[in-house]
């Protein structure tokens, strides 16, 4: 074994962006460049020695070949040990878990969330900190600038490693532990909830399907909630992670859980419903015949906290995305605790969980969190769930009607046109962004516009400015359209509509979302020109 260094030159756009440096898999098997990226991650975290670093993903294409990759590196850059989930599995929750419970420096998460696998399809990296979670911009801007200028990086010539066998190996002077890619996290899980209380829900009958849908959460539902919780086997379907995800979008919604969707609408429905996506951060919640928005399940289960033993206490506040609805600052009001609006990307949530200012966290992108790690957690939501369902004996939709009945309903959809040229989307929003000036106090038939902006973030602990977070038209009722750029795809640009209309009045709360939005739609193609800048007439998806 010896290390040696390696000439190499850069490559163009290593640049993380909301969630890591997410690319086609061929790009990754290009020689030198995952090597590039993780010697840029080294270098910016200067000294590594003595130190522990987490490694794993969701189980993807590449991920084998690429953990072994990192690790060779590892051993280069003098970390003392190295913590790798069986198999290189380690869901992105359960990565930020093993960070903070083994008090290490870091981790890095090999994950294209829900972007499709396979030889074709989409691989990613992301380092995350020492508290678990994403590195903030400093530091991916700092990882971002070494690629642009590497010129070599070092790397161990040890032969792989046996990621399938449990216990300590060496590379090098480096302890390289094979770990299990459920207990630690699952012991989390044991501390939040109620065990008991679901136990007995399932032994009284209680039915629910989760779908793994092939990709990383599958071993952990089926640990925790076939395996602990008692619920019978077959409850976790598609819970084996494949490299292709079994060639289907491991995204959560109702358009790709499509399985799911039509398990749930049966006559005979189980009670409960719920799906992860390909990292296992994600979460889909649905009753029977009945989908919840993530937006409002983050305000019910708020409203709920204290049902779960992990969270008695209360909460000390709520944050969400600027996107997500606003049915959650409603909760916070009622509580009398702070409710936050951060930019997009669960990143911009951690200062807040540290700072102790938030408990709970969410996204309209199916994500939902506490801190008791620093990533969104998928399985964690729907075990929140369970924990509700079995302390309240109500269903999914009483639970939610009831909800909207007290705090009145926020409708909300999100409208993507995926894939659009990424000239004509800039152009798009470049051109809202110069109308924005002119909107306040038009009235726009059926709604007045209270202000038009273009979001900007300050954060409340190290006084960080995010600038152009997405245009947000809200009107003087609170209903709102918001437009912005997606930062996670890899083909073109997505652009992304959200629609929300608050309605207090509960006999106008059961009405088909897209009929309840019709006029703000309206007003939204009107404004912002999407068919001519698009050429669009339609979303390629409407959540
Ligand atoms: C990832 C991030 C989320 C973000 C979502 C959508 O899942 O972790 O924080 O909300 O992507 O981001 P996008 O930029 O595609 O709207
Ligand atoms: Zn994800």
């Amino acid at each position: 074994m010896s290390i040696n260094t390696v000439s190499t030159t850069s490559f163009p756009g290593q640049r993380p962006g909301t969630s890591g440096l997410r690319k086609k898999v061929s790009v990754f098997q290009q020689a030198h460049y995952l090597e590039n990226f993780v010697q840029s991650v080294f270098d910016t975290l200067g000294d590594c020695s003595g130190k522990t670093l987490v490694v794993g993903g969701d189980g993807r294409y590449h991920n084998r070949v690429a953990v072994q990759t990192i690790l060779r590196m590892a051993a280069a850059h003098g970390f003392a040990k190295v913590l790798v989930g069986q198999g290189g599995i380690l869901s992105t929750p359960a990565v930020s878990c093993v960070i903070r419970k083994h008090a290490a420096l870091g981790g890095i998460v090999l994950s294209a969330s829900h972007n499709p696998g396979g030889p074709d399809g989409d691989f990613g990296i992301k380092y995350n900190i020492a508290n678990g979670g994403p590195a903030p911009e400093s530091v991916t801007e700092a990882i971002y600038h070494h690629t642009e200028t590497i010129k070599q990086y070092r790397i161990s010539d040890a032969a792989d490693i046996d990621l399938n066998r449990l216990g300590a190996t060496r590379i090098e002077s480096m302890e390289v532990e094979v770990i299990d890619s459920v207990d630690d996290y699952a012991q989390l899980m044991q501390q939040l909830f109620d065990f008991d209380a679901i136990r007995k829900l399932f032994a009284g009958g209680f039915r629910m399907c989760f779908d793994g849908m092939h990709a990383v959460s599958g071993p952990y539902a089926k640990a925790i909630i076939e395996g602990q919780l008692g619920a019978p086997a077959g409850t976790v379907i598609n819970a084996e992670p494949l490299e292709d995800f079994g060639g289907h979008h491991p995204d959560p919604n109702p358009v790709n859980a499509a399985q799911l969707i039509e398990i749930m609408a049966a006559d005979n429905a189980p009670d409960f419903g719920a799906a992860s996506d390909g990292d296992g951060d994600r979460n889909m919640i649905l009753g029977r015949k009945f989908d919840v928005t993530p937006s409002d399940s983050l305000a019910v289960l708020a409203a709920h906290a204290t049902v779960a033993p992990g969270y008695r206490a209360g909460l000390k506040g709520i944050a969400r995305s600027m996107p997500t609805s606003q049915a959650a600052d409603r909760v916070a009001e009622a509580l009398g605790i702070p409710a936050f609006e951060t930019p997009t990307g669960w990143k911009f949530f951690g200062n807040l969980l540290d700072a102790g200012k938030a408990t709970l966290c969410g996204e309209e992108s199916y994500g939902t969190g506490s801190d008791h790690i620093r990533e969104k957690d998928g399985l964690w939501a729907v075990l929140f769930w369970l924990n509700l369902l079995a302390a309240s004996g109500k269903s999914v939709e009483q639970l939610v009607s009831e909800h909207w009945a007290r705090f009145g309903r926020n409708y909300y959809s999100r409208h993507d046109y995926e894939a659009v040229e990424t000239k004509a989307a800039n152009e798009l929003m470049a051109s809202l962004r110069i109308k924005l000036a002119t909107l306040a106090g038009q009235d726009l038939g059926h709604y007045v516009v209270s202000f038009a902006d273009d979001f900007e973030y300050t954060d409340p602990i190290d006084g960080s400015v995010s600038k152009q977070q997405g245009v947000r038209i809200v009107m003087t009722n609170g209903s709102r359209i918001v437009f912005r750029l997606s930062g996670t795809g890899t083909e073109g640009a997505t652009l992304r509509v959200y629609l929300e209309r608050y309605e207090a009045d509960p006999k106008y709360h059961h009405l088909p979302t897209q009929q309840a939005l019709s006029a703000l739609i309206l007003i939204a193609e009107q404004v912002a020109g999407i068919a001519d800048w698009t050429g669009r007439a339609h979303p390629t998806v409407t959540t």
